[in-house]
């Protein structure tokens, strides 16, 4: 059963889709859709920089909220074609992806520049939502612990318990990502857990609760409205990161209501 004090959020990340126009509206639907609906779950949407802040005008004021896909670690300088954590706060982002595996297959993106642009974005207040997971190869020569366990360490060093509070981590094994073929709930479920137990080793503490509890953890990689209900019955599956399935109000509203219906199942146990 999953922890209902740890956030549920349901996440899309639109990639390199929708022009401001479609953008707009897509924000639209979603916003309306959710409108004085109680027992929601943190909803967040990651559009295209381009669209970032016609995106922001249309959820401000409402239970929407604002996600960039990726940032740079420096605050401002001559680095062309990045965008500096300052600049999203200055057009309302709150959330903001960091590692997303295609940010490191097809942009050079490290374990070392995850932490570096983790630390950036906690210094600057954004919530980061820090994405892990193993490839296709890594998965079928029994590496998929060991990848997720390094990614997660990496991802923290030099971080304090403290600077934890507004963690997310999305475990995206980068096979299922936008194949159609999705990790088995109970598999991504025991990676979610590895991934929890991997913060509680980094961060233990004679005095405190394990930190790695209170840590909202989802899956991502092909999640549907098909696919939805028995993901979020997991015990350490916070919620999910979707990405072609948020392209749309018809299959992402249907996400957004399985867990609210979740968080109602939670709350009345
Ligand atoms: P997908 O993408 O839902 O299309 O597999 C998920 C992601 O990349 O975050």
């Amino acid at each position: 059963m999953s922890n209902p004090k740890r956030s549920k959020i349901i996440a899309g990340n639109w990639k390199m889709h929708k022009n401001r126009g479609e953008a707009k509206a897509l924000a639209e639907a979603i916003a309306k859709g959710v409108k004085g609906e109680k027992d929601l779950p943190i909803v967040v949407l990651f559009p295209p920089f381009t669209a970032v802040s016609t995106v922001g005008d249309v959820v401000k004021d409402t239970s929407v909220n604002l996600g960039a896909q990726n940032m740079d670690h420096h605050d401002s300088g001559a680095f062309t074609g990045e965008v500096s954590p300052p600049m999203l706060l200055d057009v309302g982002v709150e959330y903001v992806l960091i590692g997303h595996s295609e940010r490191r297959q097809f942009f050079g993106e490290t374990n070392a520049s995850v932490n570096l642009k983790l630390k950036a974005a906690l210094k600057h207040g954004l919530k980061p939502v820090v994405c892990v997971g193993e490839s296709l190869d890594e998965r079928e020569n029994n590496l998929t612990d060991a990848v997720v366990r390094r990614q997660v360490g990496a991802a923290l060093a030099d971080l304090e318990v403290t600077d934890l509070k507004t963690l997310v981590v999305a475990y995206e094994p980068v096979w299922a990502i936008g194949t159609g073929k999705t990790c088995e709930a109970t598999e991504a479920n025991r990676v979610c857990a590895l991934i929890r137990a991997t913060i509680n080793d980094v961060f233990r503490s004679e005095e405190s609760a394990p930190v790695g509890d209170s840590i909202p953890i989802l899956y991502g990689g092909s999640v549907k409205p098909s696919t939805i209900d028995e993901q979020l019955e997991q015990s350490d599956l916070d919620g999910a990161l979707v990405g072609g399935a948020s392209l749309t109000a018809d299959e992402f509203l249907p996400l957004i209501k399985s867990a609210q219906k979740r968080i109602q199942a939670l709350v009345k146990v």
